[in-house]
This record gives structure tokens, sequence and C-alpha cells, in this order.
């Protein structure tokens, strides 16, 4: 293929890497007020920091040039000490620019403090694990893992806490960064101006699958995010089908129930992710688009998905795994 070829390529699959439905994660791409105004905050600190770079490298390179020594030239150059005009300009101008940068942050820090409570708030306890998030509802009676579902346009208050290692709660689009820690409740707040789905990562280095933390954050409209609380609050219904009940009895009454809860059935389980409507989330085990051949996969071998996962050597056999999906995809 000549280079010609090649360079349309690249440049058509960059072009269409940009074209998905959901903007890119990157707080470049916002879609709140507060990650707004943190980027506006980015770019004023960012071309300062061109401008000081550019006046020093030109001064120095003027220095360089104008101050070389002349061929047959040995004098001394000649000394200065102390010039007290320049001393002042030197010590004026980033005492001034450090002032300023205290108050632009400052400004920036009122205006993203979390707003007072509200009628329609929305609390939501967000517990890392490793390696994945969990998210409660506490006034809704609704647990999700993986999927934080929110209505746009609403305040969401987060509490934050880890149930083992430090992780550190970041979705670019939205919002900055704010670390997860066990035995002490964090806060902060979100609000997304429009429905869209923004990708949300770990952002403390957790262990072997840190980098397999992801989440999403799901934006709905106020009806859209009312039918999904509907949907949520029902507890699940016992199994129809003969495939499925089999299922059904392998996953409640088997080594599923030691670490996962499924409301409406005997499992209880903490450890692992709330598997109630599993079904209806968008992610699975962390970091993996949830369809049929992933969870077939994680159910097969989780460790070869996701090495070091806490369901690691526990395997659904191959008589077992037809009717364990069939009856984990009734849970929607
Ligand atoms: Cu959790 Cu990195």
């Amino acid at each position: 293929m000549s280079w010609r070829k090649w360079l349309f390529l690249i440049s058509t699959a960059s072009l269409l890497a940009g074209c998905t439905a959901n903007p890119a994660t990157t707080i470049f791409h916002t879609n709140s007020m507060i990650a707004e105004q943190k980027l506006q905050l980015f770019n004023i600190l960012f071309w300062m920091g061109v401008g000081v770079f550019l006046l020093v490298a030109v001064l120095l390179a003027l220095a360089i040039i104008r101050g070389r020594r002349q061929p047959g030239d040995n004098s001394e150059p000649r000394q200065n000490h102390g010039n007290v005009r320049l001393e002042i300009i030197w010590t004026v101008i980033p005492i001034l620019l450090v002032v300023y940068i205290f108050f632009i942050t400052v400004r920036t820090m009122n205006a993203v403090a979390a707003p007072p409570r509200e009628d329609g708030d929305l609390t939501v306890r967000v517990i890392g694990h490793r390696w994945f998030w969990e998210f409660q509802y506490p006034d809704l009676g609704i647990t999700t893992a993986n999927d934080l579902v929110i209505p746009e346009d609403t305040n969401i208050h987060l509490e934050l806490v880890s149930v083992d290692v430090i992780h550190s709660f970041w979705v670019p689009n939205l919002s900055g960064k704010i670390d997860v820690v066990p035995g002490q409740q964090n806060s902060m707040w979100i609000r997304a101006d429009n429905p869209g789905t923004f990708m949300g990562h770990c952002g403390e280095y957790c262990g072997m699958q840190h980098a397999n933390m992801h989440f999403n954050v799901i934006a709905r409209s106020a009806d859209d995010f009312t039918a999904w609380v509907q949907g949520q609050q029902q507890p699940v219904a016992a199994a129809q089908g003969t495939l499925e009940e089999e299922g059904e009895q392998i996953v409640t009454a088997g080594v599923c129930a030691g670490c996962h809860t499924i409301q409406g059935t005997k499992m209880v389980g903490k450890t692992g992710p709330d598997l109630t409507h599993l079904y209806s989330r968008t992610i699975i085990a962390g970091g993996f688009p949830l369809d049929d051949a992933t969870l077939e996969q994680w159910l097969r071998n989780s460790d070869e998905l996701k090495p070091g996962n806490l369901m690691a050597g526990i395997r659904v056999s191959d008589q077992q795994i037809e009717a364990v999906m069939a009856y984990l995809k009734t849970l929607r």
C-alpha cells in the first residue's frame, strides 16, 4: 500500500474514533458546570505557563546570542552588581501572577463547592471494591454495580467509602477526582447538564486490576430515570421455564450466594456486586461491556478475563453454564 493510502486510512480511523455516540472521556469535553469551571481554570494556568516559558526561553536565547565572546576578545565581560529596578521587576511580576492564581483558584473552588441540598437532590453511596464500584441509593432502596444511573440536571451528593484499599473516583467529563478511603467517608457532588453516558475511572493505583475498575455514569431525562427506578425497585420474580429454574437453583443454592445478593431470593452476600438487575447494566466486572459472550467467558474462567479477581477459581461447569446463563439473563 502506498504511503498516501496509509495516511488516508490513519486519518479516517482517527476521525471515526471521535464519532462515538458518547463524548470522549476527557476533561476537555465537559458536560457539567463543575467540569467547565475546572477546565477554565486549567486553560488559564496552562496558557500562563506557556507565556512564562516563552518569555524565559526568548530572554535566554537573546542572552546566549548577544553575550557570546567575540573572536580575539579576551577581556572580562561587564560585571553587574545589583540592579534594583530589575530585581523589583522580577520579584513583583511573579508575586502578581501567584496572587492572581490564588484568586482564580479560590473563585473556582467557591463556584464548584457543594450547593445547599434542595428538594429532588439525590444521595448515592459510592463503595470502592477491588475491583468494581458499588452504588447504593439509600432513599430509593436500590443497589447497583458498575453503572451509576442519575437524572440529568439534578444535584447528586456522593458519599464515598472503600471496603479495602484507597481508590479514587473520577468522571472526567463531569467532575474532578476524590480519594475513596477505607474507614473514612469523603463526599463530593456531581451534576450532568445533559443525558449521556460518561465513563468513570479509578484514579488511584489499587492493585492488579486497577485498570479494570471502570464504571459508567448514565445520565437520563427525568422520565427515563423514574422508569429506571421503578424497574430497579422490583424484586426478582421466581424463574420461569425449566432451564431458567435449573439455573436459579444452581445460582441461589450454590457458591454464588456466599458473595452476591439477588433481592427477592435468599442470596445476601456482600463481597461481590449485587446481581439483582444484572442484565440492565452496561458493564460487567468493572470494565467489560456486558454481553452474552463476556458473561459466559466470565463464568467459565473469570481469571482469564480479569486475573486476580476474587471469583477466580470458581467455575461454572460446561453442564451448568447454559442454565446459569439463562437464569442470569432474566435478571433485567
Ligand atoms: Cu481502584 Cu485503582
